[in-house]
């Protein structure tokens, strides 16, 4: 790896300035007790700035909706105490030169009732399924959606006000933004549902009024993703006119930047061409994408097409991801559990220390390190 590396080149978007490409991707530790973020947390986010990353998404924390969570002990993003905490997070990545971007969450019907602290509210979904067929949550009323989506703009206020960098919108994995898109279980015969332009309604919603909350200047990551928690062979769309269908009106709504979940970046989105998710994306939109999945990971880790399970992939080598980089099929590159590992990974690898990295293990997830 040498030191001019194009991973190490700088990002610059309007006010945003990334020192690299590297991005820490959002990933939750449900080790925020009574949801409020410790000096464990501050330090463990101060770390990867410290390490090298060029910009950190948050974990997953919950806007200020009644139903917003659905894991115990994850942050939230509403609230005196919690914001002091998160507060203490940007202020010590800043201190060591990183930027941060807080990632707005609400889990919707992947909420299971009796979730702690609001043990009584049933996870709010559009049609009342998390999975396909399955009855079982509360139904959004317009009243909801616009509660909701007032949630959301609070949630970026508040990312501005405390001095954040930015804002990632969680539209992926199955959670509430991604119920809506999904045919399988958003069936709402009003506005919201239908027609694909319909489905797409209520993050088109929640994009602009996130936009009227932090104004022209403040970048908005929006990240999204084919593949569900529920259903990891999901598919959105299945051509780029599709995904033209899904990202241009998102693009058009306030989005500066997609970050594009896949679980291994080097697989071609659609026939006929090499490019991935974020790649297509890109091309279509003509903004900044950030690619992931399985960056820098030991072949344990890497997922099976279409399954939840591990161990048969061979990892794609560092030069892959360079090669595509390069070629500006997407600007930025999120880091998941590689920097779990390897608080340092970023400086580790611009020094070229591969055999210093250590290999990712689950029980890693049990403390914040
Ligand atoms: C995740 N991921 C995730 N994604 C997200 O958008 N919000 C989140 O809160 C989480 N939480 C989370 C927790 C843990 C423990 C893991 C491992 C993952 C997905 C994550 O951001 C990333 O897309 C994947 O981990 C793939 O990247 P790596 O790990 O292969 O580099």
């Amino acid at each position: 790896m040498q030191h001019d590396s194009v991973l190490f080149k700088p990002f610059k978007l309007g006010k945003l300035e990334l020192a690299n490409r590297i991005v820490m991707a959002p990933m939750t530790r449900n080790l925020s007790p009574q949801n409020i973020p410790g000096d464990d947390v501050v330090e463990y986010y101060r770390r990867r700035a410290a390490g090298g990353v060029g910009l950190i998404l948050s974990e997953g924390t919950c806007i200020d909706h009644i139903a917003a969570n659905g894991y115990p002990d994850v942050p939230y993003f509403h609230g005196e105490e919690r914001l002091a905490a998160w507060k203490k997070v940007i202020d010590a990545v800043h201190a060591e030169g990183g930027k941060m971007a807080p990632q707005l969450w609400h889990c919707g019907g992947m909420r299971k009732a009796g979730t702690p602290p609001e043990g009584d509210v049933n996870g709010y979904t559009p049609s009342g399924m998390n999975m396909p067929g399955k009855v079982n949550r509360h139904v959004m009323t317009k009243d909801d959606i616009d509660e909701v989506i007032a949630s959301y703009a609070r949630g970026a206020a508040n990312a501005k006000d405390l001095g954040f960098d930015a804002v990632e919108i969680h539209g992926a994995h199955g959670y509430l933004i991604d119920q809506f898109l999904w045919e399988g279980v958003n069936q709402r015969t009003d506005e919201y549902g239908g027609s694909f332009d319909n489905r797409l309604r209520f993050a088109v919603e929640v994009i602009q009024a996130v936009r009227s909350a932090v104004g022209p200047d403040f970048p908005i990551i929006f990240r999204f993703s084919q593949w569900k928690q529920q259903d990891f062979a999901a598919r959105l769309v299945d051509s780029p006119e599709g995904l033209e269908k899904l990202v241009l009106p998102l693009s058009k709504a306030g989005v500066d930047i997609f970050h594009c979940s896949t679980r291994r970046f080097w697989e071609p989105e659609f026939e006929g061409s090499d490019l991935n998710l974020a790649g297509w994306t890109r091309k279509i939109t003509g903004k900044p994408a950030i690619t992931v999945g399985s960056v820098g990971l030991n072949a344990d880790f890497i997922p099976d097409p279409g399954t939840a399970s591990f161990k048969a992939a061979e990892p794609a080598s560092l030069d892959e991801l360079l090669r595509r980089l390069e070629a500006d099929e997407f600007d930025l590159v999120a880091v998941g559990r590689a920097l779990i590992a390897n608080p340092e990974w970023a400086n580790q690898v611009r020094a070229g220390n591969m055999d210093s990295l250590r290999a990712y293990e689950t029980d890693m997830l049990a403390k914040l390190v």
